[in-house]
């Protein structure tokens, strides 16, 4: 049941904002946002749902290989078109051509400026907007508990504070643009030393917790 709700909430998120479910990705760039109450997406993604086929809902929630760094297939017979993700933090990533690398997180975070954190928002926003992309891989929102992780200039520094207002502006900004933020990571991923664990085909599941990649970031080695 809990799948289940988060599926439909992340499908609702997808209908707030009027864009992916009825415009072609290509054709995305600087389409108007008109933007729903949550009770009109939370309906429409009900009824897009419920005629979904368990194929099409595995395929969705799993993604596919494609031009973006995540994919969602399109389901035609729906007229929905599919969706891109895309990183990155600091504007639109991941190889995509003519696109602008703004500023870092940790160097705005620095100006404490919310109007400077928002329009920067709102530019990158712009951005992935006019590239089609519907979900931006960003805000990076991790504290910087360690000043050898390599990733540390995509988050807005050591500070609580500082790093939550960051990510309040950013997630305004760009969804004002009609593009999905994606706040990250959560927990576990301060840094990337040991990030991915490697195991062998015949070594099973439990063995895996030994393994230094689920340990380097919970502190508890
Ligand atoms: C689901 O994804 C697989 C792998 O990309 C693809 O071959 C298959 O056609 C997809 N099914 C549907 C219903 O889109
Ligand atoms: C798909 O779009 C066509 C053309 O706009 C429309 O006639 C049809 O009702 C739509 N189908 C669904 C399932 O929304």
């Amino acid at each position: 049941m809990v799948g289940n709700d988060v599926f439909l909430f992340i499908t609702a998120v997808c209908f707030l904002f009027n864009f992916s479910i009825i415009v072609n990705a290509n054709s995305n760039a600087y389409r108007q946002v008109q933007s729903r109450t949550w009770d009109q997406a939370i309906s429409m993604a009900k009824s897009f749902v419920a005629q979904l086929t368990l194929e099409e809902k595995c395929n969705m929630t799993s993604g596919v290989k494609g031009s973006c760094a995540g994919n969602v297939l399109s389901v035609s017979r729906l007229n929905f078109t599919g969706l891109c993700f895309q990183d990155a933090p600091s504007g639109v990533g991941d190889g995509v051509q003519r696109s602008t690398a703004f500023p870092p997180g940790i160097q705005i975070a620095a100006t404490w400026d919310r109007d400077l954190f928002f329009k920067r928002a709102v530019a990158i926003g712009e951005e992935f907007r006019g590239k089609g992309v519907h979900f931006a891989l960003g805000p990076m929102m991790n504290i910087d508990r360690n000043a050898r992780h390599g990733r540390n200039w995509e988050g807005f520094g050591a500070d609580p504070y500082l790093s939550g207002e960051n990510a309040f502006y950013y997630v305004q900004g760009l969804q004002d643009q009609g593009v999905v933020a994606t706040a990250k990571h959560y927990i576990c991923n301060e840094q990337e030393t040991h990030r991915s664990p490697v195991a062998s085909r015949n070594q099973v599941r439990t063995d895996m917790i030994n393994y230094v990649a689920y340990s380097a970031n919970l502190d508890d080695k």
